[in-house]
């Protein structure tokens, strides 16, 4: 087995290289690229670099994932993710490999009422969006055997994300701030996800097609910073917290205001459990409130 994982200096690919790391590869050897080593969006590179490389797996953890940027700059956005990951599904038909592909919640346009399952209408509102669901449909177009993980408010120690914004904001000594509270899902601890990806990889068992992976549980974006600041050692005073609505902070990307997802596929084809998105923030709250004190700058 030799494993290769794109975009390895994201928040995921770091979560996947740290649990190799730690709990090995069952013999497989893994090649961990970022765009220096391997532009997905380079159809000649990628397609050298896997031609030359025998794999019999790729993760493919590359993407562009600045929501509210996209909206200005569609063109790189489309390139890294539809044309990277059908130049990945392209070669995956024809080498054999097996490709997992990470795509969002931002798929769906928030308008349901209740978990969303992998067979729900996606209808994307935002650039990002767009390109994420272009990114499946070529996958499944090209290497109908491929998996695809939906996911959603990925966090972790490395990269940025929103539990970082807030810790930042109460080191920072903010006394107020404003969360929406009508934005409704459940965020996703990169860990979590990372260890999902290696029983996949891992188990005996390859169903190809689209799987919906988040931390169990339901809540709002204020519902996770109120977490966040009741994490906040002593020594940090929290910021007061207000509710307000998305209409009332604007920005250049719509995101769904309901993204619950349905687990009920990947759990009963893996047998994941899945933990409670409170649990896995506590648990990994140390580890990124201290990356954050540690860093140079606020
Ligand atoms: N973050 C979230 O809240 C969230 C939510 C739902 C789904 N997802 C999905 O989950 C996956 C992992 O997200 P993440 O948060 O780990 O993303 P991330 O932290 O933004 O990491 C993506 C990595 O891909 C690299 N990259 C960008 N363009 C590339 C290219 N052309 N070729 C190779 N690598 C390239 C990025 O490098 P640079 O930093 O230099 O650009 C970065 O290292 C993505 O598919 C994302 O769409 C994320």
């Amino acid at each position: 087995m030799k494993i290769l994982i794109t975009g390895s200096k994201g928040q995921l690919g770091r979560e996947l290289n740290r649990l190799f790391e730690r709990d090995g590869a069952n013999g497989a050897e893994v090649v961990f690229t970022d765009v220096d080593e391997l532009d997905i969006t380079d159809r000649g590179a990628v397609d050298a670099f896997l031609r030359a490389g025998d794999f019999s797996h790729v993760v493919n953890c590359a993407a562009y994932t600045a929501v509210d940027r996209a909206e200005e700059d569609k063109a790189l956005c489309y390139s890294v993710n539809t044309d990277g990951p059908g130049n990945l599904a392209r070669l995956a038909d024809e080498l054999g490999f097996r490709l997992i592909h990470i795509s969002t919640d931002y798929v769906f346009d928030g308008t349901a009422h209740r978990p969303l399952t992998e067979s729900d209408k996606p209808s994307p509102l935002s650039v990002y969006g767009t390109t994420k669901r272009r990114g499946e449909t070529a996958l499944l177009g090209l290497a109908p055997e491929s998996i695809i993980i939906r996911t959603a408010g990925l966090y972790s120690a490395f990269g940025s994300n929103f539990i970082k914004t807030m810790i930042r904001f109460a080191l920072q000594g903010r006394p107020q701030v404003q969360v929406v509270y009508d934005q409704i899902g459940a965020p996703t601890s990169a860990i979590d996800l990372a260890m999902a990806i290696r029983t996949i990889l891992f188990s005996n068992k390859w169903k190809g097609g689209i799987y919906h992976y988040s931390n169990e549980g339901v809540c709002s974006w204020y519902d996770v910073a109120r977490e966040v600041f009741d994490a906040l050692p002593d020594s940090v005073p929290a910021p007061e917290l207000l509710p307000i609505l998305s209409s009332e902070f604007p920005a250049a990307a719509s995101r769904p205001l309901y993204g619950v997802l349905d687990h009920s596929r990947i759990r009963a084809t893996y047998g994941l459990r899945i933990p409670h998105w409170r649990h896995s923030l506590r648990r990994d709250f140390p580890e990124i409130f201290n990356s954050i004190k540690s860093s140079a700058s606020l």
